[in-house]
């Protein structure tokens, strides 16, 4: 017996219409006109859109970062994603220099196995361009299910990797199927304009956004962008922040450049002055690139609306203000850099875009899952409602009214930079694989139901 989601408007980034759906084990066997009931579960959906689960392609769960740990593991991050309409996650394994890709992997899948609930992919940054590195990248691809590769043009003695090394890392890619992405700042102008600043006295939050201008965030997009040309890779700009670099991206799309951008919700909505907050609130707004303006905001929007920007990921990197936002009290460039985004990365999208009249519905599920699936190598198995595909169902009912708010939030934070934000729209069901994980805000589901999802190598695909 399976199930039949009835009455409800099915959206995918193709198309919207009324119809039925019917799940049966863990797929989609049918999407029709009134299918026959035939003894399958009802579930009404009169009212309501019915979507692919969200795929959020930028998360950091259980990382260590900035001299501490996020404050959500697997088991907590995928539990506020799927309360917030997320059914498949793309999560970092963090490469550290003096050891190998593989054991970056070994890692974060002891991380994830038994403790995610909803289902999850790897991308694997590449944190040095040693010879045996850069190696591992076609066994990486071919063995491992993992097709996308990152790396950071900022976070100086951390993260950050020359040009040399990333032009390694694109020809890699470019040669064996990978799709690189890039972290887009320049690390080098970032470390003086910080140094100054402190030795200046400058100590609170708001430093930190006017010690990451814009130009360095455009400069090195494209760098990225020349430095994949030449390559003759494809490339994908995660957390695009601001019309200067969005503009590098869609400038080489029209080229023809397989050049892909990403934004995340809270680029949108918060803005340079959440820095400014009093107490040391400001500091839950570090990370980055920072918060900008409001023309920025705008410009995003543009983008997304344009299909100039392709996804919206949360880059859900939280840690509590007590004790972690804290170490930075006297410091900003101590302030650990990220914020909690996973939960509401949907309602966000879909309250100031959609019901705001920028983005369409089909353009939502695109920005939201469908894209991300074809680039990281899942579609059409995620990212889809199709016979056939992964029955990861979203039942989401536009008409539902919240405030956000940390103190009922789910993930395992005690700040949320949304807070007091009222949004319409919100999931009514989830469905992982066929089966129900959330209802009314509820996460119902079972610890470690998530799965693994090797990702295909990369293959453009029309977005
Ligand atoms: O501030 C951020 N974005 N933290 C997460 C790490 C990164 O740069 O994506
Ligand atoms: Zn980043
Ligand atoms: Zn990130």
């Amino acid at each position: 017996m399976g199930t039949i989601i009835s009455g409800g408007t099915v959206v995918t980034a193709g198309d919207v219409g009324l119809a039925d759906v019917l799940l049966e084990g863990e797929v989609v066997s049918a999407l029709a006109k009134d299918i026959p009931r035939a003894g399958h579960e009802l579930v009404n959906a009169k009212g309501c859109l019915v979507m692919p689960g969200g795929i959020d392609p930028h998360t950091h769960l259980d990382m260590p970062f900035g001299g501490t740990i996020t404050a959500d593991d697997f088991k907590t991050g995928t539990t506020a994603a799927a309360i917030g309409g997320t059914t498949t996650i793309i999560d970092f394994a963090l490469h550290q220099k003096d050891k190998s890709l593989r054991e970056a992997l070994d890692t974060w899948h002891k991380k994830a196995r038994g403790k995610a609930v909803i289902d999850y992919a790897f991308h694997v940054s590449v944190a040095d361009g040693r010879d045996e590195i850069i190696a591992e990248i076609p066994q990486i691809i071919e063995t491992e299910g993992v097709s996308s590769f990152k790396v950071f043009m900022a976070y100086k003695n951390v993260l950050q990797v020359d040009d040399q090394t990333m032009f390694k890392v694109l020809k890699a890619c470019a040669r064996h199927g990978g799709l690189v992405q890039v972290h887009a700042e320049n690390g080098d102008v970032i470390d003086v304009l910080v140094n100054e600043a402190r030795a200046a006295g400058r100590k609170e939050p708001k430093h930190h956004a006017l010690t990451r201008p814009p130009q360095a965030e455009a400069e090195a997009t494209w760098r990225a962008i020349r430095l994949a040309e030449m390559a003759q890779a494809p490339l994908y700009v995660v957390h695009v922040t601001c019309a200067m670099a969005a503009d590098a991206v869609s400038e080489a799309r029209k080229w023809g450049l397989p050049v892909y951008g990403e934004t995340c919700e809270q680029y949108l909505v918060c803005d340079s002055s959440d820095y400014e907050r009093p107490g040391f609130e400001g500091a839950n707004y570090v990370m980055s690139p920072p918060l900008r303006g409001k023309a920025d905001q705008s410009a995003l929007l543009c983008k997304l609306k344009n299909m100039d920007l392709h996804t919206v990921a949360s880059d859900h990197c939280s840690f509590n203000h007590a004790k972690q936002k804290e170490l930075g009290r006297d410091d900003f460039s101590k302030i650990p850099n990220g914020a909690p985004t996973i939960e509401d990365r949907m309602a966000i999208l879909f309250h100031y875009g959609v019901n705001a009249g920028v983005i369409g519905l089909s353009s939502f599920v695109a920005l939201t899952s469908t894209n991300a699936a074809k680039l990281f190598g899942l579609y059409p198995r995620k990212g889809t409602i199709a016979v056939g595909s992964d029955a990861d169902i979203l039942i989401w009912d536009p008409g539902a009214a919240r405030t956000i708010c940390a103190a009922d939030h789910h993930m395992n934070v005690d700040n949320n930079i949304f807070e007091g934000m009222q949004v319409t729209g919100k999931p009514r069901s989830v469905f992982l694989r066929g089966s129900k994980i959330v209802e009314n805000g509820r996460f119902t589901g079972s610890a470690g139901s998530g799965v693994f999802q090797k990702s295909a190598k990369f293959f453009p695909i029309q977005l």
